[in-house]
């Protein structure tokens, strides 16, 4: 088969399409001839090298969907020819199971397409679990462009950041993959949502997608316009994976008792906190990854619902997976980059 793959870390040059053998499935696995592939800012972060040990050549993509096309041992519940998307967490009962006074899971989240071989690629294989079942009219671009982001937003808006009716809600970096379900997802709760994105078409964008107020980061300070704007109330929930570049001024936007809810740090590990506003503000800082399999369920079922859905930039073939690393990387993506093999 033809697969998008790297032999070893870099830049996006090292990305390079190639022959591979076929996989076959193994117990309680399917292969799913893959029809869409979306990229993620994960996979920037695993062609570079992130501190694992992964094996190469390595296929990226965490989204997959396609149809089933043959079964292992053990799998024979799944029938061939179902139309699917994979959810793309890997043991993540376990890694969010642990009750406190337990002793601490035995196995650790992994991430198809991180950790294991992913869908940039004519077939893939997965565990069946992973799979649900994508409805006729929903198209497979539309499917796997909302699969980790969907989850990502469902699990920081809504589980970790317990978004309530009413409330005001920022949402930073809006034009990327996750924060632009997150806006919807805030939306749909009943918030009012402020967004902060980059450049005059993605301030319309945002606004398209449902934000009552967004901020054009290259021509204003958000955090100051947002405290004038909020009568110097600031906002309840912040859902931020922007990291270093935004986590001062985030503090600052955060009203008393607020929340902020952190899922990435695209631009940095490190950020600057001020111990006298976050205790003065009684703000709670929040960490969140990806979600459960019922929190994967419960946001693709809102994305075949039509009540939200993943913006697709442009939809590229295989053959043009490294074109697909740049663009994602020079930050010139509103939404979801979607492969097709
Ligand atoms: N913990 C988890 O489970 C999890 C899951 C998914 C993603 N993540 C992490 O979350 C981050 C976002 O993922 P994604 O796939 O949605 O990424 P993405 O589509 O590439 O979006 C990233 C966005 O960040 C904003 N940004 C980039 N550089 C910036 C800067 N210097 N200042 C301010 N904003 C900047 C840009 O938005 P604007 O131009 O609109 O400002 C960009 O669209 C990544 O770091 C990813 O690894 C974590």
């Amino acid at each position: 088969m033809k697969a998008a793959l790297f032999h070893k870390y870099g830049g996006p040059k090292v990305v390079r399409v190639e022959e591979v053998p076929d996989p076959a499935p193994g117990p309680g696995e399917v292969r799913i001839a893959v029809r869409a592939a979306a990229m993620n800012h994960l996979d920037l972060w695993v062609r570079r090298g992130l501190p694992i040990d992964i094996a190469m050549p390595h296929i990226g993509g965490s989204d997959i969907a396609g149809v089933v096309d043959a079964v292992g041992p053990g799998a024979g519940h799944v029938p061939v020819g179902a139309r699917v998307v994979v959810d793309p967490s890997l043991d993540y009962d376990w890694y969010d199971g642990s009750a406190p006074g337990r002793s601490l899971p035995s196995r650790e989240l992994r991430i198809i397409g991180e950790h294991t071989p992913g869908g940039f690629a004519d077939y893939a294989v997965v565990p069946a679990a992973n799979l649900i079942e994508v409805p006729p009219d929903v198209p497979f671009e539309d499917a796997a462009a909302a699969s980790l982001v969907g989850v990502t937003a469902w699990h920081a808006v809504v589980v970790r950041g317990r978004v309530r009716p009413g409330e005001r809600v920022l949402v930073t970096g809006a034009s990327g993959g996750v924060s632009t379900m997150a806006v919807q997802m805030a939306r749909h709760a009943g918030a009012v949502v402020y967004a902060v994105t980059s450049g005059a078409d993605n301030v319309a964008r945002v606004r398209d997608l449902g934000a009552d107020v967004v901020y054009d980061r290259l021509e204003v300070d958000y955090g100051r316009a947002l405290w004038k704007d909020t009568d110097r109330q600031g906002v309840d929930l912040i859902v931020d994976s922007v990291g270093a570049a935004t986590w001062k001024s985030n503090l600052r936007a955060l009203r008393q008792s607020g929340r902020l809810v952190c899922y990435g740090a695209t631009t940095g590990p490190v950020g600057e906190t001020s111990l006298p506003l976050l205790f003065w503000k009684k703000a709670s800082i929040l960490g969140s990854t990806m979600g459960t399999p019922a929190d994967y369920r419960r946001a693709m079922q809102l994305v075949f619902d039509g009540v939200v859905r993943a913006p697709i930039d442009e939809i590229l073939p295989l053959e043009r997976a490294r074109e697909a690393h740049e663009r994602l990387e020079a930050g010139e993506v509103f939404g979801k980059l979607v492969l097709k093999p």
